[in-house]
C-alpha cells in the first residue's frame, strides 16, 4: 500500500485548499438539508471503479465531524473494504456491518469503533459475506438505519460502484440524498446517464455530483471540484 493512500488530507492540513473543496461539499449537502427535507443518511457512490468514492467518504466524514455533529462513517463496500485504512480502526474486525445485517441480535454498539476524530465513529464492513446484495435487500437493513439514526446526526456511507453491482441501487432507495463521484478523463457521460436513470428508478435523491480532477497535487493528494 502506498503510503498517500493511506493520508487523510483533511486532519493531516486543516488549511489546505484541498480541505477546503471538502468543506465546499459539506457546505452544499448542509444547504441540501435545510431546503425542507431532512439529510441524515448520506450514499457516496459513482459510476465504476476507482473514482474516488471512498477518499470522499473519509474527508467528507472528517470535515463534518469538525462542525460538532456526531458522524458515522460506514463502510457498505462489503464486497471491497477500505474506507478502514485512512482511520485508526483495527484493520480486519471480525465484526462489522456484514454480521450486523446477518444477526439480527447484534447491537451496532458491539461493532462500531471509535476513530482518532472526535465525533467520528466508523463502522467496518466486516468479513465479506456470500451475498451482499441479498443482505442489504432485507428489513434488517432498515432496522439498523432506525436504531443508527437515532444514534448520530449524520451517517456516511461508502458504497461500490452503481453500474457494477446492485448494492448501491439498494442503499440509494434507502437513503435521504446521493452524492455521486465522477472523475476526470474517467467516468464515462453515457454511464452518467445510466446512473442518473437508476437513481430515479429507486427514488433516490441525487444532492449532488462531486468532480475529482485527473491530477494529482504535488503532495500526492487530489483536487476536488463541487459541481
Ligand atoms: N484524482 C485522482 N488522481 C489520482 N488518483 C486518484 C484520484 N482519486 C482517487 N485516486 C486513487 O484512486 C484509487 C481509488 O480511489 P478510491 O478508493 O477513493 O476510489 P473508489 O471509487 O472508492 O474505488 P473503488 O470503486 O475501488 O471502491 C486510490 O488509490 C486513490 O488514491
Ligand atoms: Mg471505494
Amino acid at each position: 500500500m502506498k503510503e498517500t493512500e493511506t493520508r487523510l488530507i483533511s486532519i493531516e492540513n486543516r488549511f489546505s485548499p484541498i480541505t477546503e473543496q471538502y468543506r465546499n461539499v459539506r457546505t452544499s449537502i448542509q444547504f441540501a438539508a435545510t431546503s425542507g427535507n431532512p439529510l441524515k443518511l448520506l450514499l457516496i457512490t459513482s459510476t465504476e471503479q476507482e473514482e474516488g468514492k471512498t477518499t470522499l467518504a473519509a474527508n467528507l466524514a472528517v470535515v463534518m465531524a469538525e462542525t460538532n455533529k456526531k458522524v458515522l462513517l460506514i463502510d457498505g463496500d462489503l464486497r471491497r473494504a477500505t474506507a478502514g485504512k485512512y482511520f485508526n480502526v483495527l484493520s480486519s474486525p471480525t465484526q462489522g456491518f456484514s454480521t450486523l445485517l446477518s444477526n439480527y441480535r447484534q447491537l451496532p454498539e458491539e461493532v462500531i469503533q471509535k476513530t482518532q476524530i472526535k465525533n467520528l465513529d466508523f463502522l467496518p464492513a466486516g468479513p465479506i459475506p456470500p451475498n451482499p446484495s441479498e443482505l442489504l435487500n432485507s428489513n434488517r437493513l432498515n432496522q439498523l438505519f432506525v436504531m443508527l439514526e437515532e444514534q448520530y446526526d449524520l451517517i456516511i456511507i461508502d458504497s461500490p460502484p452503481l453500474l457494477v453491482v446492485t448494492d448501491a441501487q439498494l442503499f440509494s432507495s434507502k437513503v435521504d440524498g446521493v452524492v455521486l463521484v465522477v472523475r476526470e478523463n474517467r467516468t464515462k457521460r453515457n454511464n452518467l446517464v445510466k446512473c442518473k436513470n437508476l437513481l430515479e428508478r429507486s427514488n433516490a435523491r441525487l444532492i449532488g455530483v462531486v468532480y475529482n480532477g485527473a491530477k494529482a497535487m504535488n503532495d500526492g493528494h487530489y483536487k476536488y471540484y463541487k459541481y
